[in-house]
């Protein structure tokens, strides 16, 4: 039977792995015989492809990251490393993919099958939540769950001394992380690229809330894509007077058992891309709009800019003035 190539690339996001458990299994039961790609695209053109079978995808649904390994291929971009890997699935019968993960992942299988004609499906997942086209990304709960629970320890600790904090939360050039995770707990002060913020103002609430209304702690999240950890850091220390520290909480943002909404998803998403495969879409990007699943055109997704929830950006914008 025809085969199909499950790859995870680009950064890991928790629903990689129960993604790839239901699409192999799912794939098999219709027809098809499923691969796993070891090592991201790296792995396509290393041939690192093994036949699915049970054992290689039980005991994998409820672990972070991803058990086949990804990898950001610069090899990828180069044709004679293409070509390679194409060889390596063409020799196995393999003639169609299935690539989980962000943008760049599915840019590269579009020119993958711009050369070789190659059809996949792709399933958003990366924790910025930066794919245009759909609402959600695997991966974003779990990451937002992490956040939570780092800021609302932090929390203890500032009340207990009557500190500032400043946390540096994930998202290469998106503040959808900062945004939420802002308000899921309670932040006085958020800072995104997507949304204009004035510290001169910021400063005068904070000011007047520590004089009138007995604010002795504040809580600030800043957007990684912000570069501002550091500023605002020292700026909250001296202009308002507020002994101020630093968390940046880095990659532990990316790890974690998935949520079971991230579960979940990721079995929805993979039904969803591999029935695409089998209905004959040729380079489809899996996507959920307003409640419902469906798919794109790779260069709807690709060629356009993530947009922000409105309501989210409504809600955030009072803790950026
Ligand atoms: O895209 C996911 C992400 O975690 C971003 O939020 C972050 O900017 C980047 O990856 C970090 O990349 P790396 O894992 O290569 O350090």
């Amino acid at each position: 039977s025809e085969g199909i190539a499950i790859i995870t690339s680009g950064g890991d996001a928790a629903g990689m792995n129960p993604a790839v458990k239901c699409a192999a299994e799912y794939a098999a039961k219709h027809g098809l015989k499923p691969w796993l790609v070891y090592g991201g695209l790296n792995g396509l053109i290393q041939d690192k492809i093994v036949e699915a079978d049970r054992l290689l995808v039980s005991g994998i649904l409820h672990r972070g990251g991803t058990v086949l390994r990804s990898s950001r291929s610069k090899e990828f971009f180069e044709y004679s490393f293409r070509e390679q890997a194409y060889q390596n699935l063409k020799k196995r019968g393999i003639t169609k993919l299935l690539v989980i993960g962000g943008d760049g992942s599915f840019r590269a299988l579009h020119q993958f099958y711009t050369d070789f004609g190659m059809p996949f499906a792709g399933i958003p997942a990366t924790i910025d939540n930066d794919i245009a086209g759909t609402d959600y990304c695997l991966g974003v709960d779990t990451a937002l769950n992490m956040i939570r629970e780092s800021i609302d320890s932090i929390r203890d600790t500032a009340t207990s001394f009557s500190r500032a904090f400043v946390i540096e939360v994930m998202g290469r050039h998106c503040g959808y992380l900062a945004m939420v995770s802002a308000l899921a707990s309670g932040a006085e002060i958020c800072l995104t690229p997507e949304i204009p913020y004035n510290l001169d103002s910021i400063g005068a609430r904070m000011k007047h809330q520590i004089e009138n209304e007995g604010r002795d702690f504040i809580l600030a999240i800043v957007a990684e894509g912000t570069k501002m950890g550091d500023y605002v850091t020292r700026w909250i220390n001296d202009s308002i007077g507020m002994e101020a520290r630093l968390t940046v909480l880095g990659h532990v943002q990316r790890g974690g058992s998935p949520t079971v909404y991230d579960r979940i998803m990721a079995y929805k998403f993979s039904v969803a891309a591999v029935e695409s495969l089998i209905s004959g879409q040729e380079n489809a990007i899996m996507v959920y709009r307003k409640g419902a699943f469906g798919h794109l055109p790779i260069s709807e997704v690709c060629d356009n800019k993530y947009e922000m929830d409105p309501s989210i950006v409504r809600l955030c914008k009072p803790l950026s003035e």
